[in-house]
């Protein structure tokens, strides 16, 4: 099987690890200050705070710099942990859509979401592709707004030439084995703000001043100086990592970027990926082939592939109440569209040769006769204009096909006739394959 991740790994660890056993000094101490040292010095950020995850990293930048109830512009469209860190702390996040190329928070959208009470935004470069921090500072400012950029997976990212870890007011990185880089839990803020970098440190030490002198309600946040010794190594085999994970981006872009129904990601001007994913989005009716009966046909091919999200954040249970479907049609639509590739750094030629054989011919990993004829699910777009043209066609081609009409809420199932498409309708969405 061709991995999704893998950590870039050698004996180098080992040996790092083993010295810091050997000390005798596990806890966070002098190592940890040297990881600290060095991450700054490698983003280009005067402060860089050590945590014990990027989940400690967004609760400590949203408890400094956020008061209870005040709200946070978040994308819909990311892990959990930048919306449910923001609830953590007291804050209210509010979601807005993501845009459709990047992924990354739409920063019209997320103007028209700010009100009185907005006191920040928590973008995401999300997959290592950099949020559109131009704009997104723009906006920051007219609206005198904080930033915390949720960079769990951008090590290395740049903007405009800038590393993502360089731009205000604080950024958060994770450590996590899946990472550009790992200390198998860890995380990391980055700041060029002095005072802030203080809190932080306080916050993350229960804190603590000095011995036993608590001037803060703190917490155990800490990272042990084990880990910080992994970070150090990883770190200096970031910049190489990153460089294969580039080529390997483009090697999957040439070749599986002009498969019809495919969409690679695509750097826009000024900005370079960190590729901790690479990403596509299908169009299932162009390809002939659902995103989730691909994904599952690769992985009979021997290659694992993974949905990064399944569901955007306004559709998990914790967060009900913040949004509908309608509200956030681009992230709504991704959930269901996106599938990421291997890309890291331990690929081999054959490995990417392999990735792109099997996305070239969807059709051709797909089993040879189903069993059942196919089941097709289209959604609806509530209130949607009519696509008489594209209805009809979707319907001369699956006369014999079930389908479950959607909008909004399920309306039952029934053999597909011309009848059945409602004019008032309009197909965003069809999440089974026709075989
Ligand atoms: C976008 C994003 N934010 C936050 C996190 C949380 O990081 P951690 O798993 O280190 O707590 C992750 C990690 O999966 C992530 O991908």
């Amino acid at each position: 099987m061709i991995p999704i991740a893998q950590i870039n790994f050698d004996g180098r660890e080992i040996e790092a690890v083993c010295r810091v056993i050997r000390s005798g000094h596990w806890r966070m101490g002098a190592v940890a200050e040297k990881f600290e040292r060095r991450f700054a010095h490698a983003v280009g950020a005067r402060h860089a705070v050590a945590v014990s995850s990027g989940t400690a990293a967004l609760f400590l930048a949203f408890k400094t710099l956020l008061r209870p109830g005040d709200e946070v512009i978040v994308p819909d469209f990311t892990f959990v942990a930048t919306a449910s860190m923001a609830i953590a702390a007291a804050a209210r996040p509010v979601f807005a859509d993501v845009d459709p190329r990047t992924f990354t928070l739409d920063p019209r959208d997320a103007e028209r979401r700010i009100t009185r009470r907005t006191r920040a935004l928590a973008p995401v470069h999300l997959y290592g592709m950099p949020a559109d921090i131009r704009a997104l500072t723009r906006l920051a400012r007219r609206h005198g707004l904080k930033i915390i950029w949720d960079a769990a997976q951008a090590h290395g990212a740049r903007f405009g030439g800038k590393d993502v870890g360089a731009f205000p007011d604080v950024v958060c990185y994770s450590f996590y084995p899946s990472k550009n880089m790992t200390t198998g839990e860890g995380g990391m803020l980055t700041t060029s703000d002095a005072t802030l970098a203080r809190e932080l440190r306080l916050l993350r030490s229960h804190g603590e001043s000095s011995r036993y002198f608590h001037e803060r309600l703190g917490f155990n946040f800490r990272p042990t100086d084990i880990g910080s010794a992994l970070g150090i190594v990883q770190l200096g085999k970031l910049p190489a990592a990153l460089r294969a994970r580039q080529r390997n981006a483009r090697v999957l872009a040439r070749g599986v970027g002009s498969v019809p129904g495919i969409e690679v990601p695509e750097e826009r001007r000024g900005r370079t990926s960190a590729y901790n994913s690479f990403t596509v989005r299908i169009n299932p009716e162009i390809l002939g082939v659902a995103r989730d009966e691909l994904q599952q046909a690769l992985g009979r091919r021997g290659i694992e592939t993974a949905v990064h999200y399944p569901r955007p954040l306004h559709r998990q249970p914790t967060f009900r109440g913040l949004g509908r479907d309608k509200d956030f049609p681009v992230s709504t639509r991704l959930a269901q569209t996106v599938l990421s590739l291997p890309v890291h750094s331990r690929l081999s030629r054959t490995d990417l040769e392999r990735i792109i054989k099997a996305d070239r011919s969807p059709s051709g990993v797909l089993p040879k006769s189903p069993a059942q004829p196919a089941q097709v699910k289209f959604f609806f777009r509530p209130n949607g204009k009519a696509t008489g043209q594209r209805l009809q066609k979707l319907g001369a081609a699956h006369e014999d096909a079930a389908v479950e009409f959607r909008e909004g809420k399920a309306l039952g199932r029934a053999p597909l006739t011309a009848d059945n498409f409602r004019p008032s309708a309009n197909v965003i969405h069809q999440t089974r394959g026709l075989a």
